[in-house]
């Protein structure tokens, strides 16, 4: 499923996810920046990410209950620049994750914002108490993103954020 309104912060807004942008999808995955640091060890996919692999991605994510899908979208031009989810990982918890695809829109500080927005909706519209993601400790955009936010590490490849840290960390003010 996805948002029905949008959430906006500064820089960016977090909006429906839409099907009709799957071929930024297929664009966004074809940059060797965008995929380096995604995938767990041995969980890269052997597929080509092709537009049909995309629609599928995308029809199957809106159409389940469980896993909220958010397109991200840069303020200023209404750009699609990427997307996060949050998949339920047991009582009051979820897993995030996200992927700004578009190669113009990193290291601008949409990342940082647009977690700091995802984690707001998480704690606030779902009632979760814990956020849990998967990092590549490699992945300096992404960890100092996530430390930002208030994310603490659980282990070499993981991370936590709790609801109380979080109202904590000046990052969401
Ligand atoms: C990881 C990702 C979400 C970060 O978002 P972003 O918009 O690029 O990052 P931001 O501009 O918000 O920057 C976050 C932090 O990383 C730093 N940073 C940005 N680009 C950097 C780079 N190339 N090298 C080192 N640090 C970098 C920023 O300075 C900032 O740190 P600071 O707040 O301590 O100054 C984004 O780059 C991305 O989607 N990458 C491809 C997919 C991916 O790796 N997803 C995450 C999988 S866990």
């Amino acid at each position: 499923m996805t948002i029905r309104e949008p959430v906006c912060g500064e820089l960016v807004c977090l909006c429906p996810l839409r099907v009709g942008a799957a071929g930024e999808w297929v664009r966004w995955m074809q940059d060797p920046d965008t995929t380096r640091f995604l995938y767990a060890p041995g969980e890269r996919p052997r597929e080509p990410f092709t537009l049909t692999v995309a629609l599928d991605w995308g029809r199957r994510i809106l159409a389940d209950p469980h896993r909220l899908v958010f397109a991200i979208t840069e303020r200023t031009t209404g750009k699609t620049v990427g997307d996060a989810r949050l998949v339920p990982g047991g009582r009051r918890r979820a897993r995030f994750s996200i992927v700004i695809g578009e190669r113009s829109a990193r290291g601008r500080g949409l990342g940082r914002e647009a977690t700091a927005l995802v984690c707001a909706y998480g704690f606030g519209q779902l009632d979760l108490e814990q956020i849990d993601l998967e990092v590549d400790p490699r992945n300096q955009p992404a960890v100092r993103a996530y430390m930002r936010v208030g994310f603490e590490r659980t282990g070499r490849r993981t991370m936590r954020l709790t609801r109380r840290r979080f109202e904590q960390a000046p990052a969401a003010a």
